[in-house]
């Protein structure tokens, strides 16, 4: 049933930290479109992300596991759901180090259950008007060279792109970069993207793939590194900076991503990939330094009152050296850009989980880790 609604499209992982941006949006801005949001609510999903939208006409949430074939096939069919936007994945590169079983088990069997259920309802309609948009990662393509630890100036700049236009080496992450995952969780996701391409190839289904640089924003669980280097701030905890902190990311603003979500899923090439970033750069320990400024200052701290909360400790196992991704095809043939330049962002950001502490105390709370950590462990 369509129930009047022009579309209806499952978004999955719409409880997670991107998910829950890319459900608002949608939810608000196409209120034709009946938007389901189907997922298992793990320690990383929680439905107080979506509190201004839970009780809007065309929202419903599904609590359903990716990988159960039966709920995800009656969930399609019953609502005659013409597309999907796949977010839901184990996304902790550190949890698949510990725990790499969980991340093949949801990020490449979840997603060949979700191929296979659509397959099996939109093939006989030979794909007329369907769209399976799956959305990836930048680590899939490995780790570049760092070249200059001082930074270059960047050949590239975006409204996104840090005030310094740094650059760490000389080459990017293009769409036609070799995959070479090195953690268990960028491996699962690559062979995720590899199962997406291959119904395309082998069945025909209308598939788009997009590999995005590291978001942040608020809803992020805290134990990515920019909410739980701020939690960690706030209640003068050490920070833990893996190694000596050298390693650099490309920074794109969640709402930045998400919006580049809505312009693909409508305007994009089937069978086409689309790197997402803003040219954006950042040393782990440059951003560390800048979060720590930017909370005291927010808290009234004196200047320099948590430097020494910096703690360099053992680094990651296989710690990707650097990301940087070239989204230049994105800008010129679909015109996307993003819009929040990477300072006022990271503030906007800091002040959302100062002013959030509700939110953040949840998220960390012993009962809500221990009752996760049991189901983390069973599963
Ligand atoms: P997240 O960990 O915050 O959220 C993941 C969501 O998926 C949660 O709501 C969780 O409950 C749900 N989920 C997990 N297993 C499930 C299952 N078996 N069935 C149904 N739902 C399940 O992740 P995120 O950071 O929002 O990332 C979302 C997607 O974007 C992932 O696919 C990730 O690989 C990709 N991505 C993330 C980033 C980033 O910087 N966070 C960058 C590029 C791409
Ligand atoms: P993270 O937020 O986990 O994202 P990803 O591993 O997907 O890039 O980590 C961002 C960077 O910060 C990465 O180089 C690892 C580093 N990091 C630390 O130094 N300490 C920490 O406690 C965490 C969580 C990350």
């Amino acid at each position: 049933m369509n129930m009047g609604y022009s579309r209806t499209i499952i978004i999955t992982g719409g409880a997670g930290f991107i998910g829950s941006h890319v459900v608002r949006l949608f939810v608000s801005k196409h209120p034709d479109y009946h938007v389901i949001n189907f997922d298992k609510l793990t320690y990383a999903g929680n439905l107080a992300n979506l509190t201004d939208i839970e009780n809007k006409p065309n929202y419903t949430f599904v609590k359903g596991d990716i990988c159960d074939y039966e709920l995800v096939k009656k969930v399609i069919s019953e609502n005659n759901v013409d597309g999907i936007i796949h977010l839901a994945a184990e996304s902790h590169v550190d949890r698949s180090i510990t725990d790499p079983f969980i991340f093949a088990k949801t990020n490449v069997l979840g997603t060949l259950t979700l191929l296979q259920a659509a397959r099996e309802f939109w093939e006989p309609s030979r794909w007329e008007g369907k769209r399976f948009y799956h959305i990836s990662t930048d680590e899939v393509y490995g780790a570049l060279e760092l070249t200059n630890p001082e930074g270059l100036e960047s050949p590239f700049v975006t409204k996104a792109s840090s005030a310094g236009h740094k650059a760490y080496g000389r080459t990017f992450f293009t769409e036609e970069t070799r995959y070479q995952p090195h953690s268990p969780y960028s491996a699962a996701k690559a062979s995720s993207d590899h199962f997406v391409r291959a119904y395309h190839d082998t069945y025909g289904m209308p598939t788009i793939v997009t590999n995005c640089s590291n978001n942040y924003g608020p809803y992020q669980f805290p134990e990515k590194l920019i909410p739980l280097f701020i939690n960690n701030i706030r209640n003068r905890k050490p920070l833990p900076v893996y190694g000596k902190g050298e390693n650099v990311r490309d920074w794109l603003y969640v709402e930045d991503h998400a919006r580049a979500i809505d312009l693909i899923f409508h305007k994009g090439k089937v069978a086409q990939t689309y790197n997402i970033g803003g040219f954006n750069e950042w040393k782990n320990i440059d951003i560390v330094r800048l979060l720590i400024k930017t909370v005291d200052r927010l808290l009234g701290r004196p200047e320099g009152a948590d430097d020494d909360l910096i703690t360099f400790v053992t680094d990651r196992k296989g710690h990707d050296l650097r990301y940087a991704i070239d989204s230049r095809k994105l800008q010129r043939e679909l015109g996307w850009e993003p819009q929040l330049q990477f300072e006022e962002g990271l503030e906007k950001t800091v002040r959302w989980y100062l002013g959030n502490q509700d939110w953040l105390d949840n998220v960390t709370s012993g009962d809500y880790q221990a009752y996760y950590e049991r189901m983390y462990k069973c599963r």
